[in-house]
């Protein structure tokens, strides 16, 4: 390919940044990383040992104009890469102006400053999240017939209804699935996309959008206690712990690997974007229960068995999964690390990070 020359990440100090840039910062000129360094996912504050020599690190917020003017006065970006986010589902809807501001007025202020300053990316990559879905479609097991259910009541959730009544989910598929987001993150995700697609569409600057299942593997933040359900898992089993497990351990999710993801975003940048915008679910396309993967955590660990706890977390979805032909077919990717691969090799991460576990293992 003909590599455009100056990439521009925003965000790329986080987990998934970090990896797309070790994956293929080197087939770009440039790789300008713009990055606020929350204290949320960066601890120390510093530069992430992690993210290669080659990024030229920015530090700043997406939602300051003079934080884009200044950058943009040495920067010309070809492609961008845009990751910056507060990313925290339950946390959102407790602090949801804060999540609004960075995801909805941090993209508008880029592409204001991209006007400001007369530039049109040849493409823009959003990196967008299975929670515009909310809890998707479900398909009566007496008729077939398909609905969107919505999100569960207090009232549903109190009295131990995990699921709907006589339905089963259907995997969402951004061709076919309407979006109803159940968070207010997952509303911010989804005004980033229809905020992107407006601009882009009237720039002529190409815009794919990558919907991400949940994203786990070595990298990945073991200080946000927000974010990270296996990396939360994996410190609670390498402690000894049985891991509580919320509902009755059926919540299901799409757990796709950090690689696949960081191939997943290549692939995209170098398939170059449709003109006419393109939406495509990034997962493994199948679905692991959360009891699942305790149990495979716990296993690795020698931990006790998880335990079902009853408990249940506002604006989560019984079930998120999707399916992945469409992508598979217009990027020519497929993910190649099935759960217990990854699961692996996120524990040996976790053991170098963090030092010999609690338990031996057998
Ligand atoms: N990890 C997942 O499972 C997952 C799933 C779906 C979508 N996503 C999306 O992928 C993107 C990256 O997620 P991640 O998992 O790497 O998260 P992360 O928190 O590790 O990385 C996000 C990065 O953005 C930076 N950031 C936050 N607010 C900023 C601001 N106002 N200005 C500049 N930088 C800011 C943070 O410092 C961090 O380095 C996000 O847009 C997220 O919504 C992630």
């Amino acid at each position: 390919m003909n590599a455009p020359r100056t990439a521009l990440v925003t965000g790329g100090a986080g987990f998934i940044g970090v990896a797309i840039a070790r994956r293929f910062a080197q087939t770009f000129d440039r790789w300008v990383v713009l990055d606020s360094l929350h204290p949320q996912v960066h601890a120390s504050g510093e530069r992430p040992a992690e993210l290669v020599d080659a990024a030229e690190l920015v530090v700043g917020d997406v939602t300051s104009a003079a934080v884009w003017d200044e950058l943009l006065a040495g920067v010309l970006p070809e492609v961008v890469i845009h990751l910056a986010a507060e990313t925290g589902t339950a946390q959102s809807l407790d602090e949801a102006s804060r999540h609004a501001e960075a995801n909805v007025v941090g993209t508008t202020r880029m592409l204001d400053a991209f006007t400001r300053h007369g530039i049109v990316p040849s493409q823009i990559v959003l990196s967008s999240s299975r929670a515009v879905y909310g809890e998707g479609r479900w398909s009566s097991e007496e008729t077939g017939a398909v609905s969107y259910p919505g999100q569960r009541t207090h009232a549903q959730l109190d009295a131990g209804e995990w699921d709907f009544a006589g339905a089963a989910a259907v995997p969402s598929s951004a061709a076919s699935t309407v979006p109803h987001p159940t968070s207010v993150y997952g509303a911010t995700k989804l005004a980033q996309e229809n905020v992107l697609a407006a601009w882009c569409g009237s720039r002529d600057a190409a815009l794919t959008v990558l919907r991400l299942q949940n994203v786990y593997g070595p990298g990945q933040s073991l200080i946000n206690s927000y974010t990270g359900i296996v990396s939360l898992f994996s410190q609670l089993a390498r402690e000894g712990a049985s891991i509580p497990v919320y509902e009755d351990g059926l919540i299901t999710r799409d757990f796709v690997f950090i690689e696949d993801v960081a191939s997943a975003f290549e692939a995209a940048v170098l398939a170059g974007g449709g003109a006419d915008g393109r939406t495509l679910d990034v997962g493994t396309g199948r679905g692991a229960t959360i009891l699942q993967l305790a149990t495979e955590i716990a296993a690795y660990h020698g931990a006790p068995a998880p335990h079902i706890c009853g408990a249940y977390r506002d604006g989560d979805v019984r079930f998120a999964g999707c399916t992945i032909d469409e992508t598979q077919r217009v990027l020519g990717w497929s993910p190649e690390h099935s759960l217990t691969q990854g699961i692996a090799a996120l524990q040996s991460w976790i053991d170098a990070e963090l030092g010999s576990p609690a338990l031996g293992r057998a």
